[in-house]
C-alpha cells in the first residue's frame, strides 16, 4: 500500500456518483490516473461498497467510519475487523459529517481500528482539535477541515492558509492532510507548500463532469 506524500484521498461520501456501481467506476478512474501519473491516490468508500471495490482496484481503499464495537451483539455498528476482512486498508474517523459523541469514544475507535491493522485518518475541525487528538492518540493521519468550507467553492488553501500552517506546527506525531473546498492543482500545491502531507477532498471529484481530468490537475503542480 502506497501512502506516501503527496497523498490525494478522495472521500466518496454518499454522493450518487460515488455509490455502488458508480463508486466502482470512479474507483477505477482513480486507479487509472494513479498509474498514468505515478502519484498516490486513495479512496474512502461506503462500507457496503468496500468488498467489491477493494477486490477490483489496487489503490488503498478506506472506510468512511467505524465504531469501537467488538464481535458480538452490536446491531448496526461497523466492526473494524469486518472492514479489514472486506479489504479496507484504512478508515476515516470523526469526519465533520459523522463525529463521535466524545473524545473517549473517538480514542476507543482509533485504538480498535489500529489493532486490526487499519490505517487511521482522524478528522478535526480546527488546529486546536487536531492538536488535542495528536496529544492523546497517534493516528497515521489527521485531516484538518474547516466545516464551513466543506462542499463549497472556496478552498481551505486559499481561504485559511494560516490554519494549515498552525495545524502543521501543532500536530507533532501524525501526518497532516488538509481538506474542504479543494478542487485543483493550485489548492494542492499551496497545501503542500505550507507543510501538509496531502489533501482530503470530495465534491471536487464526485461532482466533476470529468473526474479523471480533475485528478490529473490535482497532481499537476507537485
Ligand atoms: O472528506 C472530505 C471533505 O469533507 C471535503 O469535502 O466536498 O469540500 O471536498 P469537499
Amino acid at each position: 500500500m502506497n501512502l506516501s506524500s503527496p497523498l490525494i484521498l478522495t472521500n466518496f461520501k454518499t454522493y450518487e456518483s460515488a455509490t455502488g456501481t458508480n463508486a466502482l467506476a470512479l474507483a477505477k478512474i482513480h486507479e487509472h490516473v494513479a498509474k498514468e501519473s505515478g502519484k498516490n491516490f486513495a479512496i474512502a468508500v461506503q462500507a457496503v461498497d468496500i468488498r467489491m471495490i477493494a477486490a477490483a482496484v489496487k489503490i488503498p481503499v478506506f472506510a468512511q467510519h467505524c465504531d469501537a464495537a467488538e464481535y458480538g451483539s452490536h446491531t448496526g455498528w461497523i466492526l473494524p475487523e469486518a472492514l479489514k476482512e472486506a479489504g479496507a486498508s484504512g478508515v476515516i474517523l470523526n469526519h465533520s459529517e459523522h463525529r463521535f459523541a466524545s473524545t473517549e469514544e473517538l480514542v476507543a475507535a482509533i485504538t480498535r481500528a489500529q489493532s486490526v491493522g487499519l490505517v487511521v485518518c482522524v478528522c478535526a475541525e480546527n488546529a486546536e482539535e487536531a492538536a488535542k487528538i495528536d496529544s492523546i492518540s497517534k493516528p497515521e493521519f489527521i485531516a484538518v477541515e474547516p466545516p464551513e468550507l466543506i462542499g463549497g467553492d472556496i478552498s481551505v488553501s486559499t481561504a485559511q492558509p494560516k490554519l494549515i500552517r498552525d495545524a502543521v506546527e501543532m500536530i507533532k506525531r501524525s501526518r497532516v492532510l488538509v481538506g474542504a473546498g479543494v478542487k485543483n492543482g493550485e489548492d494542492v500545491r499551496i497545501g503542500l507548500e505550507l507543510g501538509a502531507f496531502g489533501v482530503l477532498l470530495a465534491s471536487g471529484i464526485t461532482k466533476a463532469a470529468d473526474p479523471a481530468a480533475v485528478l490529473h490537475d490535482l497532481v499537476s503542480k507537485v
